[in-house]
């Protein structure tokens, strides 16, 4: 468990740790949001509760998912981030290769919460014995490839016009680091 100090204000620090099962709601939430607004998550589709319960429960079964938390509030607001990992490739061959998300509700963003996420995450990820991790990362995403690159990614590959949402194409970067 680690705490940091997400930027300049006096407000009590995020607490980082593992997601627990009173989770589900305020990671549903981010990832709602997400979803509805932005081209993090390549879908529209938002997830039934039962889709949205067996994806955060498998994520805790693996001890692969971490929240960032603020202790000075309660139910799903206090969720403000969260990292996880899951398998580049559902094939046992891809088992050291993990893909990784992280997201912040909009107001927890750009302070420093999604360094802190990540390196965490990154900890993790050596822990249980991952080899690289990928990042997956619509091109235009200049604060999620400044993310990655400041812990070592680099770019590994693009694919053009590969997802389509809100009307139009977007390219997909590749981000890999070996651990
Ligand atoms: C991407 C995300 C996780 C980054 O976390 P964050 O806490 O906002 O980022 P940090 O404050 O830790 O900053 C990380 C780097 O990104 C840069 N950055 C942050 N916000 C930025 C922005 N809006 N535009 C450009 N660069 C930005 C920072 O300057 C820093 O780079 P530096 O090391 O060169 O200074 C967060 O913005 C987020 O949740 N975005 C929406 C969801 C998303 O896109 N997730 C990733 C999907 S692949």
């Amino acid at each position: 468990m680690t705490s940091t100090d997400p930027g300049t204000t006096a407000a009590p620090r995020p607490l980082i740790r593992a997601a627990r099962t009173e989770d589900l709601a305020g990671v549903g939430g981010i990832r709602e949001h997400a979803i509805r607004t932005s081209t993090g998550l390549w879908t529209d589709e938002l997830p039934t509760p039962a889709q949205l319960e067996a994806w955060f429960r498998e994520h805790l079964e693996r001890g692969a998912m971490l929240v960032a938390v603020d202790p000075a509030l309660e139910g799903p607001e206090a969720v403000l981030g969260y990292a996880s990992y899951g398998p580049l490739v559902p094939k046992n061959g891809y088992r050291f290769t993990a893909e990784n998300s992280v997201y912040l509700r909009p107001e927890a963003q750009g302070r420093g919460l999604g360094t802190a996420l990540l390196g965490a995450l990154l900890d993790l990820c050596r822990e249980h014995g991952m080899h690289s991790v990928v990042a997956l990362v619509e091109a235009g995403n200049t604060a999620s490839i400044r993310l990655h690159e400041r812990f070592g990614f680099v770019e590994a590959g693009r694919l053009v016009e590969a997802g389509w949402k809100f009307d139009r194409w977007w390219d997909l970067v590749h981000l890999q680091l070996r651990l």
